[in-house]
């Protein structure tokens, strides 16, 4: 039995100040086996991995790799015990190629030269037998965030790695881009190596776990074969409970429109169009979901919208005022709440309190004071938001840094949809997000939508525009190719045909 593990962690417990993130925690790896840890947002999945990795030392416990046993583990030991793994939010340094990035702090020197052809050798050799196609000499900005995790999985199979952990991997990955990482993870397996899965997903977690472990606030909860279990039991396992029933979607009763987007034509940085002449417009009182295959131009679109990308022609109209090119600060005094895709880079300042950061959400706001701040409104309300939000792990003063992936994105929503906005741009609103707090921040988004509020939802989740959505557009290659009313959208099949280019001629 011993020899059939891979990693073995024994009694780990880890406190942050008073926060006891993980406590005595056992979890086994089998060699050639694919686990998957589970749990609610916070409930140490990434504290975890990040103490197999040496990232974070745990307060307690054993951590054996390969029979080997560790008493402190550092990210450079770790790899050298043969564990890779590809963070929860990606490290990349964009203004590096791939190449660079892959060989970061272990470039392959000879004679005191960095051997960039043996480097970008070693690159195809890896993206050919793994299928992860990739151009070595690439920069790593303007790249969709699927390319960029293959970016992170190169740079972790680059080493001599015998455990691949993955958190949350398919947060950011369209459904053919998972096909695709399954089938890496499928022939990693065959070669032997074995794979620790985090994710929130739980149709994927049964296509592909022989394992999974429940965390539950720090706690092991139990471990199980994943045959024999149903996506239900599964989701009783991570809550406690059965999950509550299907949103209820009333008539949508469309108002005026609030955003009115004009023949927009938006062109990268490397020069390619990316938005070919889009038009639209959203209506208060209506969802409208916006469904493509990730790097279809809606990134792009939705950072013109927010005032982050400029457009080359069109126009953007809020509420009759052309706010085409405006900037994110003039954008942010008008009353449109913005859930951005990027959001630690754009979304949140993680060196600020959860107070701070929904502050800068309402400075235009004067109830908050003009010249003296009156810092205990500002505080009561962060913390009538964290509980209304169910923002877990706070504590006094806690920066939003120190918060797990799920709550940080918690953070963004009840700072920009708090405030009851009348347009809400929420670009994939429910990642990283566990079951409980999806069909949260969904009941937000219809509830707003129920208040006259336009909400304008682009997401690569087909099952989330399908639940939320009064209208659907479809973009493929920088341009909307079809639209449905809720009483047209046809089923999922047809409209995934959709959203590879089919065009909807009726
Ligand atoms: N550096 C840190 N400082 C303080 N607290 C931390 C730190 N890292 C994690 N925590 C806390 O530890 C707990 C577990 O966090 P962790 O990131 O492991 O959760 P998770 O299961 O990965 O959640 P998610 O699904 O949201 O990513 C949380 O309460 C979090 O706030
Ligand atoms: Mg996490």
């Amino acid at each position: 039995m011993i020899e059939n593990l891979t990693v073995h962690l024994k009694g780990i417990s880890k406190r942050f100040g008073k926060k006891q993130a993980l406590e005595k925690v056992d979890f086994e790896l089998k060699k050639g086996e694919i686990h998957a840890i589970v749990g609610e947002n916070g409930a140490g999945k990434t504290t975890l991995v990040n103490c197999l990795f040496g990232m974070i030392q745990p307060d307690e416990g054993e951590i054996t790799i390969n029979g080997i046993r560790y008493d402190k583990l550092s990210p450079r030991l770790a790899v050298e015990a043969g564990v890779g793994m590809v963070h929860q939010h990606f490290k990349l340094i964009p203004e590096f190629t791939v190449a660079e990035n892959v060989f970061l702090g272990q470039e392959i020197i000879k004679n005191g030269i960095v051997q960039e052809k043996l480097q970008n050798r070693r690159i195809e050799e890896l993206s050919k037998r793994y299928g992860l196609e990739v151009d070595p000499l690439t920069p790593i900005y303007g790249m969709s965030v699927g390319m960029r995790q293959r970016v992170e999985i190169l740079r972790a199979l680059s080493k001599d790695i015998r455990v691949l952990v993955l958190d949350e991997p398919t947060a950011v990955l369209t459904p053919n881009e998972v096909d695709q990482l399954f089938e890496v993870l499928r022939k990693l397996v065959a070669d032997g190596l074995s794979i620790i899965f985090i994710s929130h997903h739980l149709h994927e977690i049964m296509r592909i776990a022989d394992r999974i472990t429940v965390l539950r606030s720090g706690k092991k909860h139990v471990t199980e074969l994943t045959t024999g279990l149903s996506e239900l039991e599964i989701a009783r396992l991570i809550i406690g409970r059965d999950q509550s029933q299907v949103l209820k979607h009333s008539e949508a009763d469309p108002g005026d429109v609030v955003l009115r987007v004009e023949d927009v034509l938006i062109t990268d940085s490397r020069g390619a169009q990316t938005v070919k002449g889009v038009s639209f417009n959203v209506r208060e009182g209506e969802v409208v979901g916006l469904a493509g295959v990730a790097g279809n131009g809606q990134s792009e679109l939705a950072e013109a919208i927010i005032g982050m990308r400029k457009v080359d022609a069109g126009r953007i109209c809020y509420l009759g005022q052309d706010i085409t090119n405006i900037s994110v600060s003039q954008l942010r005094e008008k009353e449109i709440g913005v859930i951005p895709e990027d959001r630690l880079q754009r979304g949140v300042n993680p060196y600020m309190t959860i107070a701070q950061n929904i502050y800068t959400g309402s400075m235009n706001d004067e109830s908050y004071g003009r010249i003296f701040l009156k810092l205990d409104k500002i505080e009561q309300h962060a913390m009538d938001l964290v509980k209304e939000y169910d923002i877990r792990g706070v504590d006094d003063g806690t920066f939003v840094g120190e918060l797990s992936g799920g709550n940080i994105q918690k953070v963004v929503l009840a700072r920009e949809l708090s405030s009851q906005p009348k347009l809400v741009i929420a670009s994939e609103p429910s990642r990283g997000l566990d079951i409980g707090a999806t069909e949260f921040v969904h009941k937000q988004l219809l509830e707003l939508r129920n208040n006259r509020s336009a909400v304008f939802l682009l997401s690569t989740e087909l099952e989330e525009v399908l639940s939320l959505s009064d209208r659907i557009l479809i973009i493929h290659g920088g341009r909307i190719m079809s639209e449905f009313d809720r009483h047209s959208i046809p089923d999922e099949a047809v409209l995934s045909a959709f959203m590879l280019g089919v065009e909807n001629k009726s």
